[in-house]
């Protein structure tokens, strides 16, 4: 018995693959085989914007014909998608050939389903909420050497254009003493990187712990190992916070900071809670206090009555916070959220327009900041061999890939590379010995 999971979205749900992994494990199913081989297909599914719906209905419909031929096998739709209001009936009505479809909260309910599908025609199983902080569910890790570990589920915020509080519920800390058990058992396990994982992880609590006190107990953890973590609301993004990434070296000086405008009235109609200014004193503190720290982000143009002078504060954030890389997304209305009620919505050329332009100026801002590693020695944590290219390759703490060759096999390795090239956010190199 095989299974293949079929993942979109963000790393959240790659990470909620892993568990599903290791759930089927438990079940009986003995390892991961091609789609067309496989006795149990899931799709762990992401609404956040349109085309991540469009795409999971285009490769659920196209299972149509394998599920005539192979009659057994079943097919589990899950994930935020199906979580979200009036989706699932959709789904059954436009695939009556789903199986299973089960909710976020319920994740660890999956072999329970896949038993009752030997019962039932149709299984569908979603909760309002989740009861349980922990999800009891052992990952199946395929990462290695890098480890994703929730710190906190769902969110509070409300972002007027964001789907997430709805479908993945109130926010809920993990036990701080839980997430330090996993952490040392990976760390001895050999995992060299840990990003921990939440939608706003500095409003982490659990009684006295928040997050600056987490993440300063993460890293006093012993061992050589970095520590990322995402994501971070700009909100709640503090002094203390910044004191504790400059106290551990192992505290990648790498912070994702999603802007989403660079236009405080814009920011004020998505309910983001702070201004432009506030933003740029936030990040302006980070730089001062740690010294060649880098920042990404996210942002989004076409929000409901963005003006063209509005977007274009949004560009020259890009210069002014000085990001070294960023998601850029063109706003997506989502049904049920507050923005999708909104006048004004912008025209798709509009947002074309303008992310095209925007993509440009962050584009810029990154080859620029790439320019600067040439001539210079970085640690890069190995993590794969890439066929095509016939380099090792891994990452540097700023979050670049470095790309290497090597005639022994090093990943899960710390190595040092000197920078000869870039290219995008890929640094291409040659390994130092460090004895040399
Ligand atoms: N439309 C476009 N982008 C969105 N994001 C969240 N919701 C939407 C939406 N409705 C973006 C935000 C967030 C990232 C994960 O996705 O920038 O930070
Ligand atoms: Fe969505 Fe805002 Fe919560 Fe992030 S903080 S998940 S953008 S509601």
């Amino acid at each position: 018995m095989k299974y293949h999971i079929v993942t979109y979205g963000c790393q959240m749900n790659v990470h909620e693959s892993e568990k599903i992994a290791g759930l089927l494990r438990e079940a009986g199913y003995e390892g991961e085989a091609p789609i067309e081989q496989a006795d149990i297909v899931v799709f762990n599914t992401c609404c956040i914007r349109e085309n991540a719906e469009n795409h999971a209905f285009g490769n659920i419909g196209a299972l149509k014909k394998l599920k005539r031929q192979r009659k057994g096998m079943i097919i589990a739709v899950g994930g935020c998608m199906a979580q979200e209001e009036g989706k699932a009936a959709l789904l059954i009505k436009k695939f009556p050939f789903i199986d299973i479809i089960f909710g976020t909260h319920n994740v660890a309910e999956l072999p329970l389903l896949i038993d009752r599908k030997k019962r039932e025609k149709k299984v569908v199983s979603l909760l309002d909420d989740r009861s349980e902080t922990e999800d009891g569910a052992q990952p199946f890790r395929t990462s290695y050497p890098n480890a994703w570990v929730n710190i906190t589920y769902g969110c509070n915020n409300f972002c007027t254009y964001c789907i997430v509080p709805y479908v993945r519920g109130r926010e809920k800390s993990r036990k701080a003493e839980r997430i330090l058990d996993e952490l040392r058992a990976l760390v001895e396990a050999g995992y060299k990187e840990i990003t921990l994982l939440g939608q706003n992880v500095n409003s982490y609590r659990d009684g006295e712990t928040d997050f600056p006190a987490l993440l300063d107990r993460v890293a006093s953890i012993d061992g050589k190992f970095r520590v990322r973590f995402m994501t971070s609301h700009p909100k709640d993004f503090s002094a203390e916070l910044v004191a504790v990434m400059k106290k551990h070296e192992k505290i990648c000086n790498l912070l994702h900071l999603p802007a989403q405008s660079g236009s405080s009235r814009i920011l004020s109609l998505m309910n983001r809670r702070y201004t432009r200014e506030e933003y740029l004193e936030k990040a302006a503190l980070f730089k001062r206090e740690i010294p060649g720290a880098e920042l990404t982000t996210d942002l989004i143009v076409g929000f409901p009555t963005e003006t063209e002078e509005e977007f274009e504060e949004t560009l020259s954030l890009v210069e002014e916070a000085d990001f070294s890389s960023a998601f850029t997304f063109i706003y997506s209305p989502r049904t049920g959220t507050k923005a999708a009620e909104m006048e004004g919505q912008i025209p798709e050329e509009v947002s074309k327009a303008r992310i095209a332009r925007l993509i440009e100026q962050v584009n810029e801002n990154t080859r620029r900041k790439s320019e600067g590693y040439v001539g210079k020695t970085i640690e890069v944590l190995c993590e794969d061999f890439d066929e095509k290219k016939g380099l090792y390759l891994g990452r540097e703490p700023l979050g670049r890939m470095g790309y290497f060759a090597s005639e022994k096999n090093c990943v899960g390795e710390f190595v040092r590379m000197k920078v000869m090239r870039a290219n995008g956010v890929s640094l291409y190199g040659k390994l130092i010995e460090e004895n040399s």
